[in-house]
Formats: structure tokens, C-alpha cells, sequence
């Protein structure tokens, strides 16, 4: 575009080569230039002022739409990445401060729980939460097309694969994985905290995924006193106060013989009140002398050896402690609950 007046068309001329350099581009239309040819109207003819304030309104316009079309070339944006998992282009995700959040309760409680046996002498391990069915079943002496197998509302896939619906599934793995100490004339001592799940119906008391801890002890002469004086000891640690336990008769494939253990309410001392359904004692878990399929099945000699194992969930030891009434709480994610335990 050019300007009839040659004031202004000089001008139009110097400021446009200086658009094409400057970095700052709006800084053209404030410019020294531009003010003082406003600053002529006044002293101009009137016939002019019109035809002179007309060309500078012109002028302005032109150099405005310039600077933003330059201000658009300079927002040149980076490639969007769509193969990656996050949006790269967006920058760290605001993590909640520390101080606002809180650690899951039934974690709390794991940790104590994992110290407690560590100290006599446990380690820890870990679960998996997908497995199969040598783990979940033939590894432990279910025969094959058992009923027993039914019971365990298993979720499974069309493939076979596994959501195990109980941390036994880790009995064989680690019994292989620990077999070494007993040559070392040291026992196997495992627990496995972990997740497991089950295809229940819902209700306050059962959830599809849960917390179990499985324990295993192997070693020469092991008997069931030892089995019940262990979870008498651990339970007493960790209710901080002294228990009676009970034994009964019970089946597990992978254990013979197998018991139902229970404590004596840890709240009403056996005299009945709402925590233990007015019965004075608490199933709190399965367990049993390790069946020798199971030892011969992870290579260790049970002529030689013996072993106890235990499965406990975790929820409900969690809930008694912690005086919570719906299993459902623990995986809702709802604030309201999670905060009552900063
Ligand atoms: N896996 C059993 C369940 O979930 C619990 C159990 C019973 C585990 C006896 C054991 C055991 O290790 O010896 O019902």
C-alpha cells in the first residue's frame, strides 16, 4: 500500500523495513514517527487535516495487521509427539503436595505388618496379579476337575490366564526360590502381603479385591506348635495385647492337616459384642502343616522336611484395628474415608 502524502509514505516506507527486523513488533506501532505525524494535525490547513488523518488512520491499520501477522509466524508450535503415553507437550502433570495427601490405610497397616514378621525373621515378598493355572491350582495339590477348585471364585481369562484369588499361588515359586537355605541349614521363612481377587458378590464384608498375606516356614522337625505359636505371637503384636487362638479341622488341598484359626476378640475379651457378631471369637485365617505334594513339587524332600503355611486377609485384621465397617471403603478411593487417616 502506499500513501499520496509523502510524509506519510516515507514513513510507511522506514517503519515497514524496520518491522521485518525489530524483535519486539508492537514497538512499531508505538513509535516516535507515528506520534509526531499525529502531532502535525493540528498545525495543518483545515482543508488538509481530513485527507492527512485519513491516510495516517490508514497507515496505523496497515502496520497493525502487519505486527500480528508476524506475531503469528513467531508462535511457531513443536510437534505433537502421539505415540507418546502422556502428552509431552504439556509439561509435568501438579502433583498433589505431600502434605495434602495421606498414605493408603491398609498400607500403614501392611508395613507393620511385614515389620512385625520381619523381625522374627520373615522376608518379604511380593505377589503377581496375573498368574496361571499350574500356580493357582496344580502347584497345589488341587487334583485335577476338583470341586475345591470352584470354590475360589477365580476370575480367568478366555486364554487361561489368571487374576489369582489367593497369595498361595506364590507358595511354589518361593519355596523353589528359598530351597538353598535349608542346605544352608537355615529355614525358608516367607510372608507374600499382595492383592488378590475374587468374583464375589459385593457386600460390606467382601470385596472382589483384597489383601491376603501368606506365610510359609520350612524346615527339619517343624510341627503345628510351631505353626500356632507363631500367628499367636504376631496377632499379639500386633493387637498389642494377649490372645486366646483356636484350632479347627478344616480342608485345604495344600496342606494336611489344615485348620481354621481363630483368636479371641481382641474388643470384648470373648464376651460378645458387634466386631465378633456376639461369638467372642474371630476366623481370622486359614492354615495347615505344607502338604508333601506341595514340598515335592518345588523339589525339597518331605521325608527331611516339614512346613507350615498360613493365608490371612489383610482387610479384615485392618478393619477390626482401625474400627472400619465396610470392606468397600478400601478400594472406593472416596476422600472422606482416605483423610480420616493422615
Ligand atoms: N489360600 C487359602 C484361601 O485363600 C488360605 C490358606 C489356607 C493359605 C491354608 C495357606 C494355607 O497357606 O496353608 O482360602
Amino acid at each position: 500500500m502506499s500513501y499520496s502524502n509523502k510524509k506519510i509514505e516515507s514513513v510507511a516506507v522506514a517503519l515497514k523495513k524496520r518491522l521485518a527486523k525489530a524483535e519486539d513488533k508492537t514497538s512499531i506501532l508505538r513509535s516516535a514517527e507515528l506520534k509526531s505525524l499525529g502531532a502535525e494535525i493540528p498545525l495543518l490547513k483545515p482543508a488538509e487535516r481530513a485527507a492527512f488523518g485519513k491516510e495516517l488512520n490508514q497507515l496505523k491499520a496497515e502496520l497493525t495487521k502487519l505486527v500480528a501477522e508476524a506475531a503469528d509466524d513467531d508462535e511457531t508450535l513443536e510437534p505433537i509427539d502421539v505415540t507418546a503415553p502422556m502428552d509431552i507437550n504439556a509439561g509435568l502433570p501438579a502433583f498433589l503436595l505431600t502434605e495434602n495427601g495421606s498414605r493408603h490405610p491398609l498400607m500403614t497397616e501392611l508395613q507393620k505388618i511385614s515389620d512385625i514378621f520381619a523381625r522374627m525373621g520373615f522376608v518379604t515378598e511380593e505377589s503377581r496379579h496375573i498368574d496361571d493355572e499350574y500356580h493357582m491350582f496344580d502347584s497345589l495339590n488341587f487334583p485335577k476337575d476338583h470341586p475345591a477348585r470352584d470354590d475360589y471364585d477365580t476370575f480367568m481369562t478366555t486364554e487361561g490366564l489368571i487374576a489369582p484369588a489367593h497369595t498361595s499361588t506364590m507358595q511354589n515359586r518361593y519355596l523353589k526360590k528359598y530351597a538353598p537355605n535349608l542346605k544352608a541349614d537355615r529355614p525358608i521363612a516367607v510372608a507374600v502381603p499382595d492383592r488378590v481377587f475374587r468374583n464375589e458378590d459385593l457386600d460390606a464384608r467382601h470385596e472382589h479385591t483384597f489383601y491376603q498375606l501368606e506365610g510359609i516356614y520350612v524346615d527339619k522337625g517343624v510341627h503345628a506348635g510351631n505353626l500356632i505359636a507363631t500367628l499367636k505371637t504376631f496377632l499379639e503384636e500386633y493387637y498389642q495385647q494377649e490372645l486366646e487362638v483356636r484350632t479347627q479341622p478344616f480342608y485345604f488341598p495344600f496342606t494336611e492337616p489344615s485348620f481354621e484359626f481363630a483368636i479371641s476378640c481382641p474388643f470384648c475379651a470373648k464376651k460378645g459384642c458387634k466386631v465378633c457378631s456376639h461369638a467372642g471369637w474371630i476366623e481370622l485365617l486359614g492354615c495347615g502343616m505344607i502338604h508333601p505334594n506341595v514340598l515335592k513339587m518345588a523339589g525339597i524332600d518331605p521325608s527331611v522336611y516339614t512346613g507350615f503355611a498360613w493365608g490371612m486377609g489383610i482387610d479384615r485384621l485392618v478393619m477390626m484395628k482401625q474400627s472400619i465397617e465396610d470392606v468397600r471403603h478400601f478400594e472406593s478411593a472416596k476422600l472422606e474415608f482416605l483423610r480420616q487417616f493422615k
